[in-house]
């Protein structure tokens, strides 16, 4: 392939661009992961890790896997072969956790919808109320489909369970939601949250993370799934000292404590702001191009990615490669029965209003060049919203 001048635009959604500082700082010889340094920053990523989860009672374990690993750590560590579970199909990665909770021997209810919206809170509180017997051992939400931009509002659903007073464990899979937007582990009582490294953290794929509540603790000490790689108990046990039980993901570990303090240093609330203006501006260009927001709620907007359904007759994989090969701009494919029929633009991460302006205008050249009817209001429409929020920074998240 010929070499392609100037940065590469990877805004689909996660990985994502991994920022110059975080690179330089995993660009270090791997030290010894049993010596006296590694203690000091295995400790520091922990605490950091906690923060961002907002977590002071939880206990966190970094694995080194892609998230996949960290789901499979959050069921086999609670739960025992045939227990049940509720989950709902808000799009193809809760499918595919569904998918995986089947195979590892549980009974799982798949509550059915049509990946437009988030989980139903009324429809979790009226299924569990039905659960008499307490059957249900867990609940499994994914907090933002990224295959579909739409987020679950996990506070409701928490409230949900307790309006049914029911004890089943809530897990929630926070993949590429996790430092881009509002998140908070214990305040919505959530027993597993399941994260990954390459989406809001800015680091390559590579890590995954659990954290866990005193509940979800306990369940461990009862639970039957067979667990060796996954088991917390070791891992929490050696993460006292800063340690893991097996040889960590070291120079990715150099790279987490550096985005932890780029995370401190812009500020949490800061940067979930920042994801909010960019989702906005994002939302505002589609409807410029005269496209639909596949999310139909607006309580249920992702803050990390949009994802922008074609005009019938358009096929968005087409759109995506010739975006590609004009503009060396890479964008979401529509994933399992979205194929072809959307695209997701990323808009989480490292990321600035001129990174999002080049992305779509990207986005609209693109468009045009691929022969899809839009109009060219996009990009201007976009550009007012983030200029209006320059001017009023205080207004900057609204
Ligand atoms: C919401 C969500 N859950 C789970 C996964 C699976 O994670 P991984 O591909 O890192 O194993 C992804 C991957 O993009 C995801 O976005």
């Amino acid at each position: 392939m010929p070499r392609r001048a100037g940065r590469h635009f990877l805004q689909i959604p996660g990985p994502t661009n991994v920022p110059d500082r975080v690179l330089r700082a995993i660009d270090f010889p791997t030290m010894d992961h049993r010596g006296p340094e590694f203690g000091v920053l295995g400790k520091s990523v922990l605490a950091g890790m906690k923060r961002v989860f907002k977590s002071a009672q939880g206990e966190v374990a970094i694995y080194p896997a892609s998230g996949t690993g960290a789901w499979e750590a959050a069921l086999v560590n609670t739960l025992s072969p045939g227990d049940r579970v509720l989950m709902y199909e808000t799009g193809h990665f809760a499918t595919l956790w569904q998918k995986m909770a089947t195979k590892l021997g549980l009974e799982v209810e798949f509550i059915a919808a049509d990946w437009r919206r988030g989980a139903d809170p009324e429809a979790i509180e009226k299924r569990l109320r039905a659960d008499t017997d307490k059957r249900i051992k867990a609940v499994g939400v994914v907090h933002n489909e990224t295959s579909t931009g739409v987020v679950s509002r996990i506070a409701e659903v928490r409230r949900a369970i307790d309006a049914a007073g029911h004890p089943a464990l809530l897990m929630v899979d926070t993949i590429s939601s996790l430092a881009s937007m509002d998140y908070r582990h214990d305040e919505w009582g959530v027993d597993v949250t399941v994260a990954g490294s390459q989406k809001g953290l800015m680091l390559p794929p590579g890590l995954s993370f659990n954290c866990i509540s005193p509940k979800a603790l306990a369940a461990a000490k009862s639970a039957r799934l067979p667990r060796s790689y996954w088991a917390w108990d070791e891992m929490i046990a050696n993460g006292k000292t800063g340690y893991f039980p097996y040889t960590p993901a070291t120079n990715l570990l150099y790279g987490l404590a550096e985005a932890l303090k780029m995370l401190d240093e812009e500020g949490l609330d800061a940067v979930f702001a920042r994801h909010q203006r960019h989702a906005e501006a994002t939302r505002r260009a589609v409807r410029g191009w005269g496209l639909e927001v596949f999310a139909l709620d607006p309580r249920e907007y992702s803050a990390s990615l949009t994802g922008v359904l074609m005009p019938a007759g358009h096929d968005a994989d087409r759109v995506r490669k010739v975006i590609l090969e004009a503009f060396d701009l890479s964008l979401g494919t529509g994933l399992t029965k979205l194929g072809g029929k959307m695209f997701r633009i990323g808009h989480l991460g490292d990321f600035n209003d001129l990174t999002l302006m080049g992305t779509l205008a990207g986005v609209e050249m693109g468009l045009e060049l691929a022969g899809v009817p839009v109009k060219k209001d996009g990009v201007p429409d976009a550009m007012q919203y983030l200029s209006e929020c320059a001017k009023a920074p205080a207004r900057r998240a609204a």
